[in-house]
């Protein structure tokens, strides 16, 4: 039976496992059962935080703290920390420059929507790490996203953004679009949604050169917007030349580019963008920015800049639909400070990037001794098990290729065996922190639960 199976493992031997590691589970958790096992009062939802509900465990456990790249429960169980809150604790949890400057400044007002000397430090790093030179601060990925795309629009005077299908740039209402048999469609799940999303949006396959050009070539486009590696449901990487086609198609039609870095900043320094020689017109980075604390830039070009002081010219006075009174607040930017200068060191991310190397070989060895056919994918710092065949080419290819029974088996039996990955892809993070015996700790988890599920 075609569906009997997922990532080439039978339905029922994945059942079995669950069951089992799901009484592990709630064997090694008693007191956060007693907090979380019927919801948490006050909340709808019985969390705070609706993602607190989709990793694989039964219930959520408590965590007491965490250093470094180890988290720690309330119930004692200790975690080699490869989730690191989904990017945001990417250089590892509370990294000390950036505790510091949080207690520096936590008794000197925390914000007052006036600069700080931290504030003008941090604009010239900027500069410096990315290339780019005029920039703004929000306080999520998901606002500078926005911010950017409106700052596009207002710059180009037109109405469309192109993005690619099953991308995702946080919360940002023009992105919420999928590809369904070649056709534009409001994402499914959405709610409270009364606008028709797609009359503003193009949407094409990743990697696919020509029905770019199309898309661009009626030049109602203000922006593409573009992760140099799409991230969001298995790792797609860009095909040997597809960035240069996005470059030359975007500026043939009079196309903005916006590059989002916000996942993966795990490449190096400055990004996907610096190592590999992108030259976006927008660029944002948001999550790990500030070590944690919530804020993020977005940055663009001189020539964007001019534009929008025309456009701003031409404006009615009013609000401009961009910034929240917390972007750039004193606490983020003292965090961003420490943590551009201190954290995100070229020798934080040659640790990070060799012993994400030993991961991905320690991974796809296992992979092979259990003669799965899966793949393991890597971006500097991020690694990634797909439970298919691979390359994966477009979105399409890495939604299909996702096997949510058979991650979720994997989730939980690495995380009984102290290991935690992201829940919502098979994303691991090696932290400038994370050390050997954690990386050697999660690729002899892997590998017994890759066994057991292949029958080894
Ligand atoms: C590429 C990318 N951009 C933006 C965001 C949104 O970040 P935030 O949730 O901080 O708004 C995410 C979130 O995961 C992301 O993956």
């Amino acid at each position: 039976m075609a569906d009997a199976s997922a990532g080439g493992i039978p339905l029922a031997r994945i059942a079995a496992v669950v069951a089992a590691e799901r009484k592990e589970y709630a064997r090694k958790h008693p007191r956060s059962h007693q907090r979380t096992g019927n919801g948490i009062a006050g909340y709808y939802d019985g969390v705070p935080m609706h993602w607190m509900r989709d990793w694989p465990m039964p219930f959520p456990f408590v965590v007491e703290e965490a250093h470094g790249a180890v988290l720690r429960d309330v119930d004692g169980n200790e975690y080699a920390d490869f989730c690191l809150g989904d990017t945001g604790s990417m250089f590892g949890h509370s990294p000390p420059p950036v505790a510091e400057a949080i207690a520096r400044q936590a008794s000197r007002g925390l914000t007052y929507m006036l600069p700080t000397d931290d504030a003008i430090a941090v604009g010239r790093l900027l500069v410096e790490r990315f290339g780019l030179p005029q920039w703004q601060v929000a306080t999520t990925a998901t606002d500078a996203n926005r911010f950017a795309l409106r700052a596009a629009r207002a710059a180009t005077g037109r109405a469309k953004v192109l993005v690619f299908n099953g991308c995702y740039h946080g919360t940002v209402d023009e992105t919420f679009v999928r590809l369904v048999d070649g056709h534009a469609v409001n994402r499914p799940g959405l709610l409270g949604q009364v606008a028709d999303l797609t009359q503003l949006a193009r949407v094409v396959e990743f990697n696919d050169v020509p029905a770019l050009a199309e898309a661009l070539s009626h030049r109602d486009v203000a922006c593409v917007i573009a992760e140099p590696v799409m991230t969001n449901s298995c790792m797609v990487l860009p095909e040997p030349g597809f960035h240069a086609e996005l470059r030359r198609l975007t500026r043939e039609t009079g196309t903005l580019l916006l590059i989002d870095e916000t996942h993966t900043i795990s490449t190096g320094p400055g990004g996907y963008t610096r190592a590999h020689g992108l030259e976006p017109d927008l660029f944002v980075v948001g999550k790990p920015v500030a070590g944690g604390v919530p804020a993020s830039v977005w940055g663009f070009t001189d020539e964007v800049a001019r534009r929008l002081d025309a456009a701003r010219a031409q404006a009615p006075p009013g609000h401009s639909g961009m910034g929240t009174t917390l972007s750039a607040n004193a606490l983020a930017l003292a965090a961003m400070r420490a943590t551009l200068e201190r954290v995100m060191t070229p020798e934080a991310y040659a640790h990070m990037e060799r012993l994400a190397g030993r991961l991905a070989a320690g991974l796809q060895a296992s992979v092979s001794k259990h003669r799965l056919a899966w793949h393991v994918v890597r971006v500097g710092a991020r690694v990634e098990f797909i439970c298919a065949g691979g390359p994966l080419r477009n979105g399409t290819e890495a939604e299909a290729a996702h096997a949510p029974a058979l991650e979720r088996a994997m989730h939980l039996s690495l995380l009984n065996r102290g290991c935690l990955i992201a829940p919502f892809h098979n994303m691991m993070l090696v932290s400038p922190v994370t050390m050997e015996r954690q990386v050697e700790a999660l690729c002899q988890a892997f590998d017994a639960a890759a066994g057991r599920l292949a029958g080894d």
